[in-house]
Parts: C-alpha cells; structure tokens; sequence
C-alpha cells in the first residue's frame, strides 16, 4: 500500500459525507443488498413503457440512418449545446407561453445538477469589490443537490424557514414566509425548485410572481429550477404557470422524463449568461452530451412531446400519488403523520409530528430493514437554525412499483410505531 495521498482544498469538496453522495450510493447499494429491498429513495423517475418505447422509436430512426448517427456519436457539438434543440425549445417556449427567446437564450449541459455548480458559482460567492454574497433559498426544505456545490470555505447558501399551513385531510403546505423575507445585494442569486424535491410542493403563481418582483427590484437572478416542471416533464398536479423574464434563469432537464441516463441539462437566460455557460462548457468539457438533445429535437418540434407529458407523463405519476397518499391514510393511519400536499415532482414528504427519533436515526434503522428512504434533514441548505422539524420527515419516491411502495410503507410504518411506542 502506498502512502495516503494529500488533497488539496479544493478536494474537501467531495467529502463522503454530503447527502448528495449518500443519496447516489444508496441506488448501488440498493442493488448489492441480500434480501427484500424497497427502493424509496433516490431520484430516478420511473420506466413508463409508452415513454420508453417512444424513446427507442427514435434512438432506432437515428441509429439506422448512417449519417445521423455517425453525427451523433462522432461528432462533438458545439459548446452551447445543440443547435436544432436550442432553435426547437425556444420556437416551443414562444409558442406556449409567449416567451420572447431565441436560441440565443438557450444552453445544454451536462445535466442539470451540473448547471447548478456554474450558475450558482457564477452569481454568488467572492467578488471583485470584496463581498461575498450567498445564494438565497427562500423556501427550505429545498433540493439536496444545491448544498455542496459552492466552491468556497464558507457556506454558499442561506435558506429561509417557511410557515407551516395545516390543511385538512391531515395534509400540511410550505409557504415562503414573505413577511421576514429581504431580497437585496447580500445575495448574489435566489433559487426555487418548482414543483420542490423534496416536497412536492408547488410555490404558489402568487408567491413566484412576488419573489421575481422583488428580485426585480434587487436587481438578483432568480433562479428557478424546473427539473420536473414546466414545459417538461410537466409533473405537476396543481394549476401553475410557468414564469420567465430576463432576470430569471430557469434550469430544464430531460432526466425526469425518463432520461436520466443522457445526462442533459438546459438552461433559459439572457443571452449574457448563455455566453458564459457556452464558454464554460468549452472549458470544463469541450462540449455538451448530444445524445439526449438529438434524441429529443425532433419530438420538440411537433410538440410531440408536450403530448407525451400530458397525456401519459403527469397521469402516471398524479395516479401514482393517488396510490401512495391512500396507502399512508390506511397503513399510517393510527400516527401522527401530515403529508405534505403533493402537488408535483415524484415524492411524498411525511412529517411524523415529534418524532422521538431524528430522521438520520430513522434512516439507519429502515435501511437495516432494506427500505431506503431519504433523511428529511439533508434537505436544508443553509438553514442552520435548530429547527426540531428539520429532523422529523422523511421523503419517499413513489416512482417505482406499487407493491414495493405499499411494502416499504408498512415498514416504515411499523418502525415509526415502536419509536413512538419506546418513548
Ligand atoms: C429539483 C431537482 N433539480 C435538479 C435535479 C438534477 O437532475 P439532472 O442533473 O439529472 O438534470 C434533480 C435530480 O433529482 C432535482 O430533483
């Protein structure tokens, strides 16, 4: 064995204990591990057949014809990401919400968790006149992915700790507190995810509107993070519209749709961001994936897609949800859990009202019973206040089966109980 090697700073980063990490590993472990596992964590969304074989229609029209597929695999594409993509999304986005974008506005990356290094980076951080400014997460608990991607010592996020409505049905809803919310030049950005991962929330029209406003105002991007929003995958369950202006930087994904394995991000922004994120490209990876944005272009121009989303997309998963809220109602019936209201993404957010044990505890104990669940305090960057609730939920995904989503519940339920009981 040799020596151990030395890190630098830099490699501090990519500590094995980021939730991120956790999170990634606990979809291989799941694989290696004997016995029944139940699947409820992680992000991956489902294999929905129609999707898929929509998918490989394409991935064969393209794989038979030489000179397409000898572009696609052969061929780098040029930094800002593919250019029948771009024209294609931005034509789409004109066209339904009368977005005034060219392909000017529009970047690929290499997925969109990728993105949110430059962006984030890019706004927040040191700068020149001496400050360092954070990025504002005005809704905690907000997307596990954000925490560790700051390249600095000190912390890149602040987050903001909404109100709690009660609403019947024992559901519960985050709202931002806007009353104790200050936008100004302390922050270098502000990021929603829209419908939230982890929560299945969706920030309400009226509360978008206020936050781009007095980002506005500030003069701070707002970004917004619609991995499984509008236009695609189109996950939500709520009425919501959509929102861009040029102080907004709204990050997209093919992921959710079912494509993770591409690896493709998109960002809309003005054309000043797009530039940087061309250039960053070049420099970090000469060149964006093509295979995702390939495959999809042709589906972007028929709206084809969009077809896909409405029609068999947002049904599975909204049926889905039906499902599991049924489930909890009838296997968690007798403890005091609030779900929170599911309004979009592929999650539902349990609030087990004092819990005697914190969520990590909860974790490890499931996780020896093959049930992998994601703790609910990974999911709040920047928000260090002690808060008991942040160690009282957990996230479930109810992307895969049925039965495993009913089995793993009846675990979790029967392992909450006995804490409860041993307090
Ligand atoms: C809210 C949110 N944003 C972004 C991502 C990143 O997705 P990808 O890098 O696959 O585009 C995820 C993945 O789970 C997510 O949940």
């Amino acid at each position: 064995m040799g020596k151990t090697m030395k890190f630098s700073r830099y490699a501090k980063r990519f500590d094995s204990g980021s939730g991120t990490v956790q999170l990634m590993e606990d979809l291989g472990a799941a694989r290696r591990t004997r016995g029944p596992v139940y699947m409820l964590g992680g992000g991956n969304p489902a294999h929905i057949p129609e999707v898929q074989s929509i998918f490989q229609r394409e991935m064969l029209r393209i794989a038979s014809d030489s000179a397409a597929f000898g572009r696609m695999v052969g061929d780098y594409d040029v930094p800002q990401g593919n250019v029948e993509f771009t024209t294609a999304l931005a034509s789409l986005l004109n066209r339904k919400f009368g977005w005034p974008l060219g392909p000017e506005n529009i970047a690929i990356t290499n997925g969109s968790q990728s993105s949110f290094g430059l962006i984030f980076n890019s706004l927040a951080g040191e700068f020149d006149d001496g400050r360092f400014r954070r990025v504002l997460l005005p809704i905690t608990p907000e997307y596990i992915g954000y925490s560790d991607v700051g390249i600095y010592d000190k912390p890149l996020f602040e987050g903001h700790r909404p109100t709690i409505a009660k609403l019947p049905g024992g559901f519960f809803k985050y709202h931002i507190d806007l009353d104790s919310l200050t936008i100004d030049d302390r922050y270098g950005a502000v990021c929603v995810s829209r419908p939230t991962n982890p929560t299945g929330n969706v920030v309400t029209d009226a509360e978008l509107q206020e936050l781009a406003r007095r980002c506005r105002e500030a003069d701070v991007p707002l970004v917004i993070d619609g991995a499984y929003g509008l236009p695609f995958p189109g996950i939500i369950f709520t009425e919501a519209q959509p929102l861009w202006e040029p102080n907004i930087i709204l990050c997209l994904s093919l992921s959710k749709l079912g494509l993770p394995g591409v690896r493709a991000g998109i960002i809309v922004a003005r054309p000043e961001f797009i530039r940087l994120v061309r250039n960053a490209n070049a420099i970090n990876s000469l060149a964006p994936g093509r295979v995702g944005p390939e495959l999809v272009a042709a589906l972007l121009e028929d709206d084809s897609l969009l077809d896909l989303c409405n029609e068999i997309i947002r049904p599975y998963y909204k049926r889905k949800m039906e499902h599991v809220v049924d489930c909890v109602r009838s296997i968690m019936g007798d403890l005091p859990v609030w779900i929170h209201q599911p309004e979009g993404a592929l999650f539902v957010w349990l609030w087990f009202e004092n819990l005697p044990i914190t969520s990590e505890q909860l974790y490890q104990k499931l996780k020896d019973r093959g049930v992998f669940i994601l703790a609910g305090h990974h999911f709040y960057p920047g928000l260090d206040e002690d808060w008991p609730h942040k160690y009282q939920c957990i996230r479930v995904n109810y992307a895969t089966d049925i039965a495993v989503v009913e089995q793993g519940l009846k675990i979790i339920a029967d392992t909450v109980r006995e804490s409860y009981r041993a307090t």
